[in-house]
């Protein structure tokens, strides 16, 4: 049986993008829409049956005679801006390559192989939009959450043919819900630095994401003194600084100002307003509280110098313990093909975290190039990407 041409298909899939280095693409946009018809032409190449559901997720099902059993397979169509070819695209052609090598077997459950519309969060600041709907923790109150251009989610649903309504329908219902895995680039380099194709992961970060709005009093650069300024670009400072310090000197602790935005972000100008993004990360909860606490003193500070600050958390993802079961299916499956497993901690986010709340789930992480993501040169070695194939496949074969 032939071999499914997986990096044809993810060339093919990296050129729907906005122009500009690396990959764009972002939910609900016109390369999101062209991407759909390419994946939809896959999975029908693939023999399995496709819809769109109305949180913008395009489904692949590989129907088994007389199961109501089904095997969740999937990532995310969407990248960060000028992001890599890999990063949640990989994870779906996989999984496509697998059913297809898998065509002529009949399983004893379905397969469903999810291409989820918005993991990222890029555009509206949301994040595991889809498969919260798949896995039915759908918040209805994310659909107002507005894109730079003033559209909220609901508007680009209906613009994208979809029925924000109908969304709450897509839950799968949990007692046939064998097991959801995915396959991801690593994004880090552990995988590099022991010499591994592939290793599974032990569990997932929790996430955190505040905005906060800072507002000072612009004024002429010349001519207000030094100490009579309200700069807030200069009080934005202080938080990126708190960032950095606070998680280089905690455990088990990362985070970034990811945005910032000024105004009126003129030379000579004194900064008035900032308004900044601040994610924090952590597996472990109390860590991610202890920090969220630390925040607002900072604010408090600011506050008593003077600032308007509006800080507020506009995401939170517990951390993940991957399933046992399927960490140890997935296991057996590296090892049959003569490739120690090993477990890594992921200090990415991934579907897998919403997907939780249908089912088991488990990771496969696939070796990255100088654990470079979130970047246009981020890179997996085609025999890296066969090795996940081959994994995947026996995982998929293997499991009942
Ligand atoms: O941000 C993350 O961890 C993931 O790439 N969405
Ligand atoms: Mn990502
Ligand atoms: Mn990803």
């Amino acid at each position: 049986m032939n071999d499914a041409p997986l990096f044809d298909w993810l060339e093919t899939a990296a050129r729907f993008s906005l122009p500009g280095p690396g990959v764009s693409r972002f939910f609900l946009t016109e390369e999101h829409r062209q991407l759909i018809v390419y994946l939809r032409s896959l999975m029908v190449e693939c023999g399995l049956r496709t819809h769109l559901d109305d949180a913008g997720n395009l489904v692949g099902r590989k129907i088994s005679n007389g199961s109501d059993n089904v095997l969740y397979i999937g990532s995310h169509q969407d990248t960060v801006p000028n992001g890599g070819r890999f990063d949640g695209m990989l994870g779906i052609l996989l999984a496509l390559s697998a059913v297809y090598e898998l065509r002529d077997i009949n399983l004893p459950f379905n397969v469903e192989v999810v291409a989820f519309g918005d993991e990222e969060g890029t555009r509206f600041n949301s994040t595991l939009l889809g498969s919260k709907a798949l896995s039915g923790i759908f918040d209805e109150s994310a659909l107002s959450a507005r894109d730079e251009q003033g559209m909220s989610i609901a508007e680009a649903l209906h613009d994208f043919g979809l029925n924000p309504e109908k969304i709450p329908s897509i839950a799968r219902d949990q007692k046939n819900a064998l097991g959801y895995i995915e396959a991801h680039i690593e994004q880090g380099p552990v995988l590099e630095n022991q010499n591994l194709p592939v290793g599974v992961v032990s569990s997932i970060t929790g996430i955190e994401r505040h905005a906060v709005s800072i507002k000072g009093q612009a004024g002429h650069a010349g001519t207000v003194p030094m100490h009579l300024r309200k700069d807030a670009l200069v009080a934005a400072s202080f938080y990126v600084q708190w960032v950095d310090t606070y998680c280089k000197e905690t455990e088990d602790m990362t985070g970034v100002v990811g945005k910032i935005e000024i105004r009126p972000n003129s030379v000579n100008v004194i900064p008035e307003s900032a308004n900044i993004t601040i994610e924090l990360r952590s597996p472990y909860k109390d860590v991610r509280l202890r920090a969220r606490k630390a925040l607002s003193m900072l604010t408090s500070r600011l506050v008593d110098a003077g600032f308007a600050v509006n800080s507020e958390l506009i995401y939170g993802q517990e951390g993940l313990i991957c399933d046992d079961v399927l960490v140890q299916k997935l296991e057996a499956a590296i090892q049959k093909e003569n490739i120690p497993p090993v477990k890594i901690y992921s200090g990415a986010g991934h579907d897998a975290l919403a997907m939780a709340a249908l089912c088991p789930v488990a990771m496969l992480f696939v070796r990255c190039k100088d654990g470079l993501s979130h970047h246009h040169e981020e890179s997996v070695d085609i025999n890296d990407a066969i090795a996940a194939k081959r994994v995947l496949k026996r995982f998929i074969r293997d499991f009942i």
